[in-house]
């Protein structure tokens, strides 16, 4: 996958932060999100990419909700059920009283019961989506009512800048990355986002990582090929919030979404197949596709517990636990300095 253009800072703004009793939101606007640059370069390479990233606007973010009750998509369920079984442990590992970072918090659906076990002195939950942070937070807030909330709106490859953080700087930092979110990135970009991870959370910090497991070709092909076709849905609206945002003119019936587990890189891939030699503008860029040309629009990587155990070794942590769903089809790794 293709990550060419250079992701921007987020940019706590303090002047238009949200703030509602405890809940503070620090974002970007909108429109300064890179969307459109990255589209256009993205378009422009020999292999068409675009960042996964985009998928979650408003009804990106409402597919994705509806993929993961789906039958097939198990890698929410798993993660569900392993936190479940594990809660006791897992809140002994991260501690009490800290400041729990989230990366992609989306809906903070499986945060829920973190937070009650954990009873963290801060939550600052970090979403691409401005949307699904606003509600989620907000419901988080109101359920929590003794949590310290500071949402951030903004990208987490790039270092999170928090004011109201700097200050709390000895309370012990854990950051929080589930759902497989890290199965987004190569191996070479979750290298350096744990690198970047380890030096933020200091010597005394932790780190939880949910990842997805290698597991049979055709489960795996079926999570993301499902027969209500709610992931074509999530694939195809990125087109469609290029149509909508950037004044695209995508024809949606002359793209399919195409997605298969690429065993010797393991992971899965989705493309978007033209179905048609065609031309698509968006304003005065055009763009020509061949039939049979696809837009690689997101990895899936899957690991072995040995092949993620090494990632982290090598970025400078320790796989200190490994806690599994009953099925061993998902994996929460709590990771400690090395
Ligand atoms: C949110 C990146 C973990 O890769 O399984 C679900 C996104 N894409 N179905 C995943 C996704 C297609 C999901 N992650």
């Amino acid at each position: 996958m293709a990550r060419a253009a250079p992701r921007r800072r987020q940019r706590p703004l303090t002047g238009a932060a949200r703030a509602t009793g405890k809940l503070r939101v620090h974002g970007p606007a909108a429109s300064a999100d890179g969307f459109r640059e990255d589209v256009i370069a993205g378009l422009s390479l020999p292999q068409k990419a675009l960042s996964p990233k985009y998928f979650y606007d408003a009804e990106g973010s409402r597919l994705f909700e509806r993929i993961c009750r789906l039958r097939e998509y198990y890698p929410t369920r798993s993660e569900l059920a392993l936190m479940r079984r594990h809660l006791a442990d897992i809140a002994r590992f991260a501690g009490r009283g800290v400041q729990l970072i989230e990366y992609g918090s989306g809906a903070s659906t499986k945060t829920r019961q973190l937070l009650r076990a954990l009873r963290p002195a801060a939550y600052v939950p970090v979403d691409i989506s401005a949307a699904a942070l606003q509600s989620a937070t907000r419901r988080i807030a109101r359920e929590f009512p003794w949590l310290d909330v500071h949402g951030v709106v903004g990208d987490f490859m790039q270092p999170l800048r928090v004011p109201a953080l700097r200050a709390r700087s000895r309370q012990r930092r854990v950051v929080y990355f589930p759902g497989s979110t890290i199965g987004n990135l190569t191996h070479e970009e979750a290298h350096a986002f744990l690198r970047m991870t380890r030096s933020q959370v200091g010597a005394h910090g932790a780190m939880l990582v949910g990842v997805d497991l290698k597991k049979d070709a055709n489960r795996l092909h079926a999570a993301y090929n499902d027969a209500q076709g709610v992931t074509a849905a999530f694939n195809l609206n990125l087109l469609a919030r290029i149509n909508r945002e950037l004044g695209g003119d995508f024809d949606l019936r002359r793209f399919a979404h195409y997605a298969f587990y690429n065993a010797s890189l393991g992971r899965i891939e989705m493309h978007l197949v033209s179905l048609a030699a065609q031309r698509v503008a968006i304003d005065r860029h055009r763009f020509r596709f061949d039939v049979g040309e696809s837009v690689h629009t997101e990895n899936s990587y899957k690991y072995a517990v040995p092949e993620f155990e090494a990632l982290a070794r090598a970025a400078g942590f320790r796989a200190a636990r490994v806690w599994q769903d009953g099925r061993r089809d998902f994996a929460l790794f709590g990771l400690t300095p090395a």
